[in-house]
């Protein structure tokens, strides 16, 4: 062999020696990371009970076992999805309506891999995690992400004097995890042995006549938005007026602060 030909040889069965270390010794992204690894089906399938419970949510895994006794609803919400791809039930919790930025937030601390094939995007996911969770950067900062509503565990009420027609303003708070998971804000009356009879929340007469007087808001859709501002906020200043709906803006912003007061 010349010696042309013999460097040649050398340089190539050199470098060839330098890119077969650099791919031994050199890890891949997702193994630098350990938290985000590749997940097959069979293996998310696998864990399909309450005492291991992992579910796919847009291409990425959870294990979201100690969530389930956290979670507002009976257990088997959330058990009928383990070991399942359950984007559908988290884009849609059963009533048309997608998991909160506060939900999406608690995610990130359940992450364990993303599913085989998944188009998610590695390098981001494998970003120095800010915080509790790797994909964090991705989402919307909100009051919940700043801790700016953190609250001790628990359920809290406010109730309003009742006004000129006997109806009266209430809100209940869920706080799980030291947010808040759950709200509910209604405009009640009592019978004079304490039940219930009336709940605005459902009063279809009402909601026609401010359908008619404020061009389409009802208490139908603000009540729910503004419960729904509170879990994504974390904080009652955090809730927005709609426009047509101040009123119940002032007493659920009032009612919502009065009740958290004793959360913290
Ligand atoms: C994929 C299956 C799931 C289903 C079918 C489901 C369904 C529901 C339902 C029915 C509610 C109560 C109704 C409502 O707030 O509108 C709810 C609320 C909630 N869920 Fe889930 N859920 C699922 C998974 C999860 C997971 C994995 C988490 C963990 C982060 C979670 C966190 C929450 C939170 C924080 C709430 C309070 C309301 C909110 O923030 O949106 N859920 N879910």
């Amino acid at each position: 062999m010349n010696k042309f030909a013999y460097s040649a040889l050398v340089a190539f069965v050199s470098s060839l020696l330098t890119l077969i270390t650099i791919v031994w010794v050199v890890p891949t992204v997702a193994e630098t990371e350990g938290k985000v690894r590749e997940i097959s089906l069979d293996e998310l399938a696998s864990h399909n009970t309450a005492d291991s419970c992992w579910k796919e949510i847009e291409g990425l895994v959870y294990d979201v076992t100690d969530f389930i006794d956290r979670h507002p609803t009976p257990a088997s919400v959330m058990t009928e999805w383990c070991g399942r791809p359950s984007t559908e039930g988290w884009v849609d919790k059963g009533n048309g309506r997608p998991h909160s930025a506060g939900a999406e937030a608690l995610l990130d601390d359940f992450l364990v891999g993303y599913l085989a094939g998944a188009d998610v995007d590695l390098d981001a996911l494998n970003q120095p995690a800010t915080g509790s969770g790797a994909a964090s950067a991705e989402r919307p900062a909100t009051a919940v992400d700043a801790g700016a509503g953190r609250y001790r565990d628990g359920s809290y009420y406010a109730e309003a004097e009742p006004g000129s027609r006997g109806t009266f303003g209430i809100i209940e708070i869920t706080v799980k995890g030291n947010r808040i998971v759950g709200v509910y804000y209604d405009e009640l009356s009592r019978d004079e042995d304490g039940t219930v009879n009336y709940r605005k929340s459902a009063d279809m007469n009402y909601a026609e006549r401010w359908r008619r007087v404020s061009g389409g808001v009802t208490q139908l859709s603000t009540y729910p938005a503004y419960e729904q501002m509170l879990i994504e906020q974390g904080v009652p200043e955090g809730v927005d007026a709609i426009s047509g709906a101040t009123g119940a803006y002032d007493a659920f912003v009032g009612l919502a602060t009065e009740a958290l007061s004793t959360a913290r």
